[in-house]
């Protein structure tokens, strides 16, 4: 099949994508001691670029490493941990592949039992029902701390630069700390970061100009953004369009639209104020919505996993189609698609009472296929839902006591 999918992409800072199928960023949770990247992930991004997407977005990269989304994630903050993340960017790059490398802060959506900084706008505390126990509460920001924040960002995104990453996306999406900012369930803040939307949005647009000027005009920088918190009162599809237009004089290369948080994963396909998301592109009607109004180019993530789909979003507007489950699952979709349009990707869905615990199930199941592929295996779609939620927890507890050993004396420190 000849789709508008494999055309090629010139984006605004002139890098050439081969074409609009986009490795959305998945945590693997697979870091070496010291947050750092190993063999293991080497040999998925291999995967990952071998299997012919245009870009690869690596999975969050975290700003600080006191504060981490989970123990086995990834952080870039000084020059010795170059050679590491260079030799990521040269498997990512393999087969003419675009790589970039996605920077996060989990502001508040930190594990109780990690430990480390729960920094937010205000001290809003996650409310996850009779789960909101394993986050820890979070604390207000002072300026000062909200000027650092802004200064790793922009310190992370010069090394993944340095590191051979084509550019960085900046992660406001998810319910992660930027999206706390711009949320007005989550940033109750009196100063100038608080209150209208040009406030919520400020730290944001400051640490895109910051990337813009110290990266250069030959950089990608994107940013991730939600289409909506999908929670009442929450950050809604006008003010993610307002904040679209204001990326657009800071020549951002593209904006992805995604949804929801850890409260409401809606990039799951699931929402918290009964609005129901279509069963495939889940984001494509508010993607649509907002190419129509802005020069920047956008990507749509979430629920995409036939050719046919993926056509249909290039086709409606929208430049970049972006898939994570489905490139878990076989990272050589793309080339599958080349020869055989009707090769379906998988996204695994668990249909248990307890949602979250559902939740955390589906993500268990995918990064069980990540592990694999980073094993030099085949995916197996068939993983229990049940087996993976275990042995993810088991590991998780392992690399959460290396996580506080590696870094006691300072994780302590925030207790
Ligand atoms: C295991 C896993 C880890 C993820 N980690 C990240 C991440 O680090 N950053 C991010 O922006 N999204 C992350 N996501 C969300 C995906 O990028 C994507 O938005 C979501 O999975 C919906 O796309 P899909 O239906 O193609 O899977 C993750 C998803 C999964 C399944």
């Amino acid at each position: 099949m000849s789709s508008s999918v494999f055309t090629p992409v010139t984006l605004p800072c002139g890098v050439v994508l081969k074409n609009r199928l986009v490795k959305a960023a998945m945590e693997e949770n697979m870091a070496r001691q010291g947050q750092l990247p190993g063999s293991e992930l080497f040999r998925l991004y291999r995967a990952w670029a071998e299997g012919g997407v245009g870009l690869i977005i690596t999975g969050n990269v975290m700003v600080d490493h006191l504060a981490m989304t989970g123990p086995g994630g990834l952080a870039l903050e000084t020059p010795e941990h170059l050679p590491a993340f260079s030799e990521m960017a040269q498997n990512a790059k393999l087969n003419n592949t675009i790589a970039i490398m996605q920077i996060n802060h989990p502001g508040r959506q930190v594990f109780a039992r990690m430990g480390g900084k729960v920094l937010s706008p205000s001290n809003v505390p996650l409310n996850m029902g009779k789960h909101s126990k394993l986050f820890g509460q979070p604390r207000a920001m002072t300026l000062a701390e909200i000027e650092d924040l802004a200064m790793r960002f922009d310190t992370t995104a010069k090394l993944a630069k340095r590191a051979g990453f084509d550019g960085v996306e900046v992660h406001a999406a998810h319910g992660y700390l930027l999206a706390q900012f711009l949320s007005p369930l989550t940033n109750k803040r009196k100063d100038e970061y608080g209150g209208s939307i040009e406030n919520r949005a400020r730290l944001l647009l400051d640490i895109v100009k910051r990337i813009r000027q110290s990266c250069g005009n030959e950089f990608i920088v994107s940013v991730k953004l939600n289409s909506a918190d999908f929670q009442r009162g929450g950050f809604d599809v006008d003010e993610a369009a307002n904040v679209v237009k204001m990326l657009e004089p800071l020549n951002v290369d593209f904006v992805e639209l995604s949804g929801g948080s850890y409260e409401a994963p809606a990039m799951q396909g699931r929402t918290a104020d009964q609005r129901t998301l279509a069963r495939e592109a889940y984001f494509l009607e508010f993607a649509q919505r907002i190419a129509k109004d802005t020069s920047i180019a956008i990507m749509t993530t979430g629920g995409i996993s036939r050719l046919e789909t993926a056509h249909t979003v290039v086709e409606s507007g929208v430049s970049l189609v972006g898939m994570a489950s489905a490139l878990a699952f076989t990272p050589d979709l793309p080339n599958h698609w080349q020869h055989d349009p009707d090769k379906n990707g998988m996204i695994p869905k668990v249909n248990w009472k307890d949602k979250t615990l559902a939740g955390l199930a589906t993500m268990a199941i995918i990064k069980r296929q990540l592990r694999r592929v980073g094993d030099g295996k085949r995916a197996k779609p068939d993983s229990s839902p049940l087996w993976s939620l275990i042995t993810d927890q088991v590991r998780t507890s392992r690399l959460t006591k290396r996580y506080r050993q590696s870094f006691a004396a300072e994780v302590d420190r925030f207790q």
